[in-house]
């Protein structure tokens, strides 16, 4: 397929850039910016720009979009709002136009576990009722329910993604993962502030951008959202014991503290993804930290 990639130098997007590639699709990336890397394939372009990415999508017959770009966590653009809803809404909005004008075939949204807020002990399942705790899980809703909207009155096939912590390689945003690997090389301590139950969700990249792909190529789309997880669900003590044992030269010391997004959310159903469209978690945490390392000792780091 003709595909357009938001968020093109993200996270997300750069590893989706590459596996969509591999699988043999033409891929269009768009971003504000290729933050310095030189990257020649990237087209800039903002994502309320409706003008210039109408002007792409004509040119590379684009013929479905996977939307990464957004302002990308509840801890980004603090004290923002406005921009939150500008970025996240608005962008999502002008791009589902676009889809719908140029009959695209798919629209994939990566949505977020956030949508669910603090949940407490019950199993999180699609159909648990969305609760966000921030502006940021609120804009994730609302793009679902847009998708839903442009869903039911104009055909698109729209479906919402709701991925939890991702890591790996070309993650900007703080992450305890990438401090320990780099501290692990450096030979410091990581300091990690955590209440010692407070559960994890987190996915490789590499998993978060196959299910993308899943989505995107689903000869059909039995539900609008799924849950998108590695299946682990640890503690920070579990993660840590982990991350010693696999990361030579990993000094981890816990301290008492909050997670910059403290919601709840102690078991994670991902069921439904792999039953409808047959994706599932390649990377456990183990496996998943040794890739991320041989990433960094590569030089595709964020910063
Ligand atoms: N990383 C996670 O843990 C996680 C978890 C769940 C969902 N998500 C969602 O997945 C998507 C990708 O996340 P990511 O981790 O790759 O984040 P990221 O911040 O690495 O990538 C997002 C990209 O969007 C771009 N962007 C921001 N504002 C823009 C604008 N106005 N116009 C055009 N581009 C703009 C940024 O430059 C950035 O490269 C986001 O929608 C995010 O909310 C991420």
């Amino acid at each position: 397929m003709n595909v357009l990639v938001t968020g093109g130098a993200g996270l997300i997007g750069m590893a989706l850039r590459e596996r969509l590639k591999a699988a043999g699709h033409c891929v269009t990336a768009v971003d504000v910016t290729d933050f310095g890397r030189g990257d020649t394939e990237l087209k800039i372009v903002a994502l309320t720009d409706r003008v210039a990415l109408e002007t792409l999508i004509e040119l590379d017959n684009i013929d479905a979009i996977i939307h990464c770009g957004a302002i990308s966590g509840p801890m980004m653009a603090k004290g923002q709002p406005l921009l939150l809803v500008d970025v996240n809404i608005n962008g999502t909005a002008v791009l589902l136009d676009l889809a719908r004008v140029h009959n695209m075939a798919r629209f994939v949204f990566c949505s977020s576990i956030s949508v669910y807020g603090d949940v407490g002990p019950a199993t999180i399942t699609e159909d648990t009722p969305l609760r966000p705790t921030s502006v940021y899980g609120a804009t994730k809703v609302a793009c679902e329910q847009l998708i839903q909207g442009f869903a039911s009155e104009y055909g698109l096939e729209g479906v919402s993604l709701r991925i939890g912590r991702v890591y790996g390689p070309y993650r900007r945003a703080n992450c305890y993962l990438g401090s320990i690997i780099r501290d692990a090389a450096a030979g410091r301590t990581t300091e990690i502030p955590c209440e010692p139950d407070f559960v994890y969700h987190y996915l490789h990249v590499d998993d978060a951008a196959d299910a993308l792909i899943a989505a995107l190529v689903a000869k059909t789309l039995p539900a609008r959202e799924y849950n998108v997880g590695s299946g682990e669900a640890l503690t920070m003590p579990q993660i840590a014991a982990i991350a010693k044992a696999g990361i030579a030269g990993a000094s981890i010391a816990l301290v008492p503290g909050a997670d910059d997004v403290p919601d709840v959310q102690t078991a994670f159903d991902i069921s439904k993804i792999g039953r409808d469209l047959g994706w599932q978690p390649k990377l456990r945490l183990d496996a998943g930290l040794k890739s991320y390392r041989a990433a960094i000792e590569a030089g595709k780091a964020a910063n």
